[in-house]
């Protein structure tokens, strides 16, 4: 497109007032090393970056309720003036259009990551042709670490240090202690 003087403005005007916003959906459950190490990076690509916590997925059984997972990512974001944290139900296109954006951001950290992915990426546009992903490459330390593998070690009583982030170490700790009693006492009762 041939800018005109007239069309050169406006264009430099929504350029400064447009907001470029992120989406980084997930499950969080729980947040680990890996996904903050995401936020942080896709943080300095957008204006506002939104982490979209799923509330229900039909094919997993969330160990922390939405609530938890939301108010864990919230106390490690504080510090993030431009991350925001929200849930959604239903089409992550519909959450992702609602909120003003067009661009969905994941993390891939290894080949195995990329086929499922590139699935959920190809139907994401299928559905909506104006929504892109980008990727992130997770970093080499964080390659082998999953929600699901801090909910393990948690649950047999290792240790997560490291794995997840400081300030809600104990809190992970407290809740799956708290789920594991519950659940014993259920098969003893
Ligand atoms: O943490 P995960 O499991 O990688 O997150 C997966 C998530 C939440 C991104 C994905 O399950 C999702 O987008 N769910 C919402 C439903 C949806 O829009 N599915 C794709 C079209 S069927």
């Amino acid at each position: 497109m041939r800018l005109t003087t007239e069309t050169k403005a406006e264009h430099a005007e929504n350029i400064a007032t447009e907001m470029r916003v992120g989406v980084y959906p997930g499950s969080f459950d729980p947040l680990t090393n890996g996904h903050l190490d995401i936020i942080r990076r896709a943080s300095t690509l957008f204006d506002k970056l939104i982490v979209a916590v799923l509330v229900n997925d039909s094919k997993k059984n969330p160990l922390f309720t939405m609530e938890e997972r939301v108010n864990l990512i919230q106390k490690c974001t504080k510090n993030m003036p431009n991350v925001e944290v929200g849930s959604f139900d239903g089409l992550l296109v519909d959450f992702v259009k609602a909120n003003g954006s067009h661009v969905i951001v994941k993390g891939l950290r290894a080949v195995s990551d990329y086929e499922y992915e590139l699935q959920m990426a190809a139907l994401n546009r299928h559905i909506d042709s104006g929504i892109d992903t980008i990727f992130l490459m997770a970093d080499v330390q964080n390659s082998f670490l999953s929600s699901s593998v801090v909910k393990e070690l948690a649950w047999h009583g290792g240790s997560i240090k490291g794995l997840v982030p400081k300030e809600i170490e104990k809190d992970i700790v407290r809740c799956v202690r708290a789920l594991k009693n519950k659940d014993s006492q259920k098969s003893e009762g």
